[in-house]
């Protein structure tokens, strides 16, 4: 399939460099008894300002792979280079400090940073705008649902002005409509920023939404099964037909993918 003249892919930009590189990585907990493979000789790149969406069943490893790339963990094989670029991480949780404010989480960030102390709560006001919680940040955590939670942790994650922008299952907690304004949000903020983004989510859909490719992992331990190219411009309505299509036959890929291993 031909991409439409409003495709954007990062091969546009004349900037083919990767800007995350797995080589050969695999990752397995514990020993001996024990050990779990959780990847397996996986090897990935995400080209500079690309956003790449990583589907895979449960317990795949998809999580692990974010986790090496992000520096929290070692892989026990092969060889990740982010370029020295700055990471930011959103969980599957928010984890936020529930001690602290809306406004003070994300200040936080800003702080970490070396923003100023008197720019920082003007700049926590804007980012809460962005998110759609302009008027929030005076709560505290406990005070908001799941989904609002998640939408600070972005606004967090967004104050990093990170090169690689890491998320794990960001918005499987929202309502579908919250979910479409923060797609349209975080594509719109990828864009500007130049942002090379690495997105796990369950929602085929919400992949083939975001994504320049969607990457399939398989499971136990996980590897690369198969990479779909995604050629359809942006901006992309989620319940498209072009959307849908794309989907449906990635869908019946990753279902093979969980039957073979019998789940
Ligand atoms: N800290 C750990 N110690 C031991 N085993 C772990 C650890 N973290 C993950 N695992 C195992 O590694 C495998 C991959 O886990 P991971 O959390 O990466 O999966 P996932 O694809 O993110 O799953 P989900 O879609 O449910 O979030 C699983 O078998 C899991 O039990
Ligand atoms: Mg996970």
């Amino acid at each position: 399939m031909t991409a439409p003249l409003t495709e954007r892919t990062a091969g546009e930009t004349g900037d083919d460099q990767p800007s995350v590189l797995l080589d050969g990585v695999s990752k397995t907990y514990g020993q001996g008894r024990n050990a779990v493979p959780a990847l397996d000789d996986v090897s990935l790149s995400v080209r500079r300002g690309e956003f790449v969406s990583l589907l895979g069943a449960s317990g795949c490893g998809k999580s692990t792979l974010l986790s090496l790339v992000a520096g929290l963990d070692r892989p026990t094989a092969g060889r990740i280079d982010t370029r020295g670029g700055k990471i930011a991480m959103m969980f599957q949780e928010p984890a936020l400090f529930p001690w602290l404010t809306v406004s003070a989480n994300v200040e936080m960030a800003l702080r970490v940073r070396g923003v100023a102390r008197k720019e920082r709560r003007a700049r926590a006001a804007e980012l809460l705008e962005i998110v759609h919680l302009g008027g929030f940040g005076a709560r505290r955590p406990h005070e908001l649902s799941g989904g609002m939670r998640q939408r600070v942790s972005l606004a967090r994650a967004l104050a990093q002005e990170a090169d690689v922008l890491l998320m794990d299952e960001p918005f499987g907690a929202l309502d579908a409509m919250t979910r479409d304004l923060l797609h349209d949000e975080l594509e719109r903020i990828w864009r500007e920023r130049g942002l090379s983004v690495l997105f796990v989510t369950h929602n085929v859909r919400e992949a083939v939404r975001l994504g320049d490719r969607v990457v399939l992992l398989s499971s136990r331990p996980g590897r690369v099964a198969e990479d779909f190219p995604v050629g359809i411009g942006r901006p992309r309505v989620i319940d498209s037909p072009a959307v849908a299509g794309l989907a449906s036959t990635v869908t019946e890929r990753l279902r093979q993918e969980v039957l073979r291993h019998g789940r």
